[in-house]
């Protein structure tokens, strides 16, 4: 952004109904983050984490969370696609449609978040001049999601609970990767954050409590996916009729 667009953005955020995040809020957070142990995580799990920590470092850095987002999408997007499924077979009861219903729209309201993320990234990453090379930043994330998105359908096809607990995982550690960038780069503390999305995401002091309000995002993903774990498919006592399963 140009001093101009940074000077017009400041102004539309702080004249606007945007939500202020409190940096003692947000970095209490991160505290909270940080000192919490980290846990172990499923082998599935760590075979999602590998390529992104060889191809991206295991360093934080702006264009691996933006490849994070891009991956951090697809299991919402697939729930979305196995819960419209559902609907289509549940055509002769539709209180029980209505109930799938709500987790489509748990979806997409998660998925959305993650689209905000994304937008705030590119922002980010445009500011500063960053090179995204091709193959590496726009290919890669690519095939990742592809995988990571029919791993995620497969499994709640299967079992819901392990794609729950599979999201969970890569949230959590999205969660960390944040903070932790947060606490290695104190200057972010001294960059403003204007943008023209704060009217919808939210209207920050610094890039560093953007970056810690998007780790916060991570760890409410984390948390609906673990209350998720033992509720049964759809909120049904029985697993649904094996041609949902079938359905693609
Ligand atoms: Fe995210
Ligand atoms: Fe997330």
């Amino acid at each position: 952004m140009n001093r101009q667009a940074t000077e017009t953005a400041a102004v539309t955020c702080a004249a606007s109904e945007a939500t202020h995040w409190d940096t003692d809020y947000l970095k209490a957070e991160q505290e909270r983050t940080l000192a919490e142990e980290r846990p172990r995580y499923s082998l599935l799990a760590k075979l999602l984490f590998l390529p992104m920590d060889l191809l991206y470092g295991r360093k934080g850095d702006l264009r691996k969370f933006h490849v994070l987002e891009v991956v951090a999408r697809v299991p919402y997007q697939a729930w979305e696609n196995v819960a419209y499924v559902a609907i289509t077979h549940s055509h002769a009861a539709p209180r029980f449609a209505r109930r799938i219903f709500d987790f489509v729209v748990e979806a997409r309201r998660q998925q959305d978040n993650e689209q905000w993320h994304l937008f705030v990234l590119e922002e980010l990453i445009r500011e500063r001049g960053l090179k995204q090379g091709l193959l590496r930043y726009r290919l890669f994330p690519q095939i990742m999601a592809f995988g990571f998105y029919h791993l995620s359908w497969l499994l709640y096809a299967i079992k819901p609970k392990w794609s729950y607990k599979l999201n969970a995982e890569f949230e959590d550690h999205a969660e960390r990767e944040y903070m932790r960038f947060v606490a290695e780069n104190p200057e972010l503390d001294d960059e403003p954050h204007h943008s023209p999305f704060c009217g919808e995401y939210g209207h920050f002091d610094s890039v560093a409590d953007l970056l810690r309000r998007i780790a916060l995002d991570e760890r409410e993903h984390k948390e609906e996916s673990l209350a998720r774990l033992d509720a049964p498919r759809f909120g049904l006592e029985t697993s649904l009729p094996r041609r949902v399963v079938r359905m693609r």
